[in-house]
């Protein structure tokens, strides 16, 4: 019926219009953007139809069939195509698509991984929309996110141990005897894979630090005391802190913990104050408590004997004992070629005087090489334990010497005679002399021979 009537319309119109004598009518075909008319012509002639076609991925704005009507208008007045839509896009296990969506040709969708799921690694997760009103395909997008089984040491899972521990599983511990649990008793698998809060752990712990009577130390709001934890005392004021100051926590076989040493004590410790009969201190206090440290010195003529430094120690001594400051003393003086005639002793004290004699042939001189008229002479023992310059007795002819020597350095102090100078002259007349000597020598030979 309608193909009769797709026939018999032109038909018709044609008997209808023909015998009027007019002009036939003709409706112009508009360019259709992504369209064409099937078949394709350029006018349609009144009552005709023809079919809008749309290229791949558009369909016709509402009917697809255009008409021409005697008014010379088509109907639809202007035919077009526009892009086409997709149906709405798969299901993807395990993955959710985010409103809104655009179903249009050439859009594309994104595909997110429920919790506890994750991408699979190289799968794209989107999908577009095709020419041909389809989805490309999909491939599976998401899996399952586990956690790695947690494993404790020095302890054991207390929850039913799993295959497999996927998002949200939560897992709780405990240690063996004689641990301790670092960190916290339960955690969660999260979906990025991991362990929330971390996997605990066990580990041995030294016993609170002991207390001590009038003092404390710094671990008391501390709960826990690991491996290496030092904790430090102190005293109540005016007391005095015997032994260590810290002790920490370590191990003596390798496995059990234990604190490196007893905790110190808190008492009064005072020493007495110091006293050196002719020394002095290098501090004005008026207290000395334990751990106090005194240097001494002795006074001018004094010597000091024993420690030069004192330390006040637990029990209320000086450590060590305190020094004595002792009278200098000059050793009983040495003269070569002379003799004391005061009295003989191994030491002197400071400002004693003692006189000397030369031995037989020899005579005391002074710097200035001339011979002493008196011939006893003094020294004195000085503060310092040394003696005043101690007399030379020296030969009758080492006396020639020594006026001699006295001579040149009155020469070369007194006519500013460079040193060296004076050694060339000096050289030159003991050759001068050796000279004279060896043609004497020879002289007494030739004597001889003749
Ligand atoms: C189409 O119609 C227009 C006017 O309606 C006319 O001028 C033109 O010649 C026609 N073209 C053809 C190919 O018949
Ligand atoms: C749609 O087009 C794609 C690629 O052009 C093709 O793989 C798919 O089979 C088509 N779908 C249908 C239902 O024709
Ligand atoms: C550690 O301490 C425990 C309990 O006091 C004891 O049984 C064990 O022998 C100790 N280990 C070592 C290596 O000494
Ligand atoms: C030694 O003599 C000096 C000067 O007379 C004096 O000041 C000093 O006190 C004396 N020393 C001793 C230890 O007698």
């Amino acid at each position: 019926m309608q193909l009769l009537l797709h026939w018999m319309g032109p038909l018709l119109a044609l008997l209808l219009l023909q015998p009027a004598g007019s002009l036939e009518v003709q409706c112009p075909v508009p360019t259709i953007p992504h369209g064409w008319l099937n078949p394709a012509q350029k006018n349609l002639s009144a009552g005709s139809t023809a079919v809008l076609e749309c290229e791949a991925g558009y369909v016709p704005v509402g009917s697809s069939s255009v008409r021409c009507l005697s008014s010379g208008r088509l109907q639809p007045r202007a035919p077009a195509c526009t892009r086409g839509r997709c149906p709405s896009p798969p299901a993807v296990d395990y993955a959710d698509r985010r409103p809104p969506y655009e179903l249009l040709v050439g859009s594309t969708i994104t595909y997110f991984c429920r919790h506890g799921y994750t991408l699979i690694p190289g799968v794209s997760p989107t999908t577009t929309c095709l020419k041909n009103f389809t989805w490309s395909a999909i491939p599976a997008l998401c899996q399952m996110v586990q956690c790695p089984s947690p494993a404790i040491i020095n302890g054991r899972e207390t929850s039913a141990k799993q295959e497999k521990y996927s998002v949200g599983q939560q897992v709780e511990f405990q240690c063996n005897p004689g641990y301790t649990l670092w960190g916290s008793q339960r955690t969660q698998c999260w979906s990025d894979g991991t362990w929330k809060p971390p996997v605990p752990y066990c580990d041995k712990v030294c016993v609170p630090p002991p207390l001590i009577t009038n003092g404390q130390h710094t671990g008391l709001r501390t709960e826990l005391f690991p491996y290496g934890t030092e904790v430090k005392y102190s005293c109540a004021a005016g007391l005095s802190l015997i032994g260590d100051e810290s002790i920490y926590c370590t191990s003596e076989d390798g496995v059990n913990l234990t604190w490196s040493g007893p905790a110190p004590v808190c008492r009064v410790v005072r020493c007495p104050r110091p006293v050196v009969a002719q020394g002095r201190m290098d501090v004005s206090w008026h207290t000395f408590p334990y751990g106090t440290s005194v240097r001494f010195s002795c006074n001018e003529g004094f010597v000091l004997h024993g420690s030069a430094e004192s330390h006040c120690v637990a029990d209320g001594s000086w450590q060590p004992a305190l020094p004595k400051c002792q009278p200098v003393l000059c050793p009983k003086p040495q003269v070569a070629n002379g003799k004391l005639t005061s009295t003989d002793q191994a030491w002197y004290p400071i400002n004693t005087t003692v006189t000397f004699v030369c031995h037989e042939g020899y005579h005391h001189f002074s710097g200035d090489g001339e011979a002493a008229l008196k011939d006893s002479w003094t020294a004195t023992c000085l503060a310092d334990g040394n003696w005043t310059p101690l007399p030379k007795c020296k030969k009758e002819d080492d006396a020639d010497v020594c006026r001699e020597v006295a001579y040149i350095q009155s020469i070369v102090s007194d006519c500013h005679v460079p040193t060296e100078d004076v050694k060339t002259l000096l050289e030159i007349q003991k050759l001068f002399l050796e000279i004279q000597k060896l043609k004497v020598e020879l002289q007494g030979l030739e004597h001889i021979l003749h």
